[in-house]
């Protein structure tokens, strides 16, 4: 382990594994160690780095940002700001009228569950079990791992998790206490899981039928990851509410909360407010990402999301047991071993990250290449052989 994992592992709260590397500097799909070794990376950070690293676009409108105003206040106008959030409107729509600007992703969601309870008055949610919201207590109550959560109870008022893509469930959980219905359009953390393609559909009907409202956590799946700006487009279907946050703002802290006019109409003053929310850098790289967030790149995710899924198809493994993903969100389920897994390959100088109990996850940046996914798939065979496994 380096000085600085070890230094890192002295002075910082023990809330994070430790992957024992320290990483300096990235390029592109690349990060750099400290003795500059290079690593693929296929997480993005847990999917922030969505466009690679230093991308020369991003930094100078960044840099340019920097030097005009870092951070201002909510309460003052921002052309900045008032851009950013015209342009989000502008890109998600539908009955979404209206943007809350905080900083990380369960920021997002405590905003959406406050906004909820102003719209209605009733503090009953329904959530998925093996969802991921977040870890402030508010989102933590949304989630529904009992890992995170079970030394935290009691948490929020009434939380009721039911099983994802399990609409009658949803039909019958639902009473005249119930605000709001929250779900991810493809649950990433608990394991990269796709919902039948007519789950959020069904969902949408459910809600409007029972006339309780429906939040859409788009964190990790929003901002082009699965192919399309959001995932849940595929379903044309509208929303009350949607949360973004990840890789939304190029890499500065973000969260974002967009809710329709209903709600707008009934959130009071200060009712939710943030010191850093909606400041001037992060919304320099907000404009900057939906500028490059394009048809061309979209495309490009679909096909190398296929290219990927087909290729780790192709390792014919006894220890693998489903690859699953939709774009650039790829899930690979192993029978144990799956920690081992990712600690070869980074000794192999690829980057993946853990979901779930037994999924391998790659959230690579969406500008990865085939002969990237080449490399990596040729790396990963070799740890399988190294397993045993081919
Ligand atoms: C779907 C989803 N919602 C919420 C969050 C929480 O975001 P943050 O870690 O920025 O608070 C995450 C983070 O992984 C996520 O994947």
């Amino acid at each position: 382990m380096s000085n600085y994992s070890l230094l890192q592992k002295q002075f910082l709260a023990n809330t994070y594994i430790n992957r024992g590397i320290t990483l300096i500097s990235g390029k592109g799909v690349y990060l750099y160690d400290e003795s500059g070794n290079k690593y693929l990376d296929l997480m993005s950070n847990y999917g922030v780095n969505i466009l690679g690293h230093s991308h020369p676009v991003l930094t100078k409108s960044l840099e340019k940002q920097l030097e005009k105003l870092v951070v201002l206040h909510s309460g003052f106008g921002s052309d900045i700001r008032a851009k950013a959030a015209q342009q989000l409107i502008r890109k998600v729509g539908k009955k979404l009228t209206r943007v809350y600007f905080s900083n990380s992703g369960a920021e997002a969601i405590e905003a959406a569950i406050k906004f909820a309870v102003l719209a209605t008055g009733k503090k009953h949610f329904i959530a998925c079990k093996n969802s991921f919201h977040g870890k402030t207590l508010g989102a933590l109550s949304a989630t529904g791992e009992e890992k995170y959560r079970n030394k935290f109870k009691p948490l929020l008022w009434q939380f009721s998790h039911i099983p994802f893509n399990d609409i009658s469930t949803l039909g019958k959980s639902i009473t005249s206490d119930t605000a709001a219905f929250i779900v991810e359009p493809i649950q990433g953390e608990g394991g990269v899981y796709i919902p039948d393609e007519t789950y959020l559909q069904k969902v949408r009907q459910v809600c409007s039928q029972k006339k309780v409202l429906l939040i859409l956590d788009e964190i990790q799946t929003g901002c082009g990851r699965t192919g399309m700006f959001l995932a849940s487009e595929s379903s044309n279907i509208t929303y009350d509410v949607v949360c973004l946050g990840k890789g939304i703002a190029g890499g500065m802290p973000i969260g974002i909360t967009l809710i329709s006019e209903n709600i707008a109409e009934k959130i009071t003053r200060g009712a939710n407010t943030s010191t850093f929310g909606g400041n001037p850098l992060s919304c320099s790289g907000i404009l900057t990402t939906l500028q490059l967030i394009d048809n061309d790149l979209l495309d490009h995710v679909k096909k190398m999301g296929k290219y990927f899924i087909k290729k780790l198809h192709g390792l014919h493994s006894n220890l693998i047991t489903d690859i699953r993903g939709k774009g650039l969100m790829i899930g690979m389920e192993v029978k144990g071993k799956r920690d081992e897994i990712l600690k070869l390959l980074q000794k192999e100088y690829i980057l993946a990250i853990p979901a779930g109990e037994n999924v391998v996850r790659f959230l690579p940046p969406l500008i990865i290449e085939k002969k990237h996914i080449d490399e990596a798939v040729s790396k990963l065979t070799k740890v399988l052989k190294l397993l045993s496994y081919v």
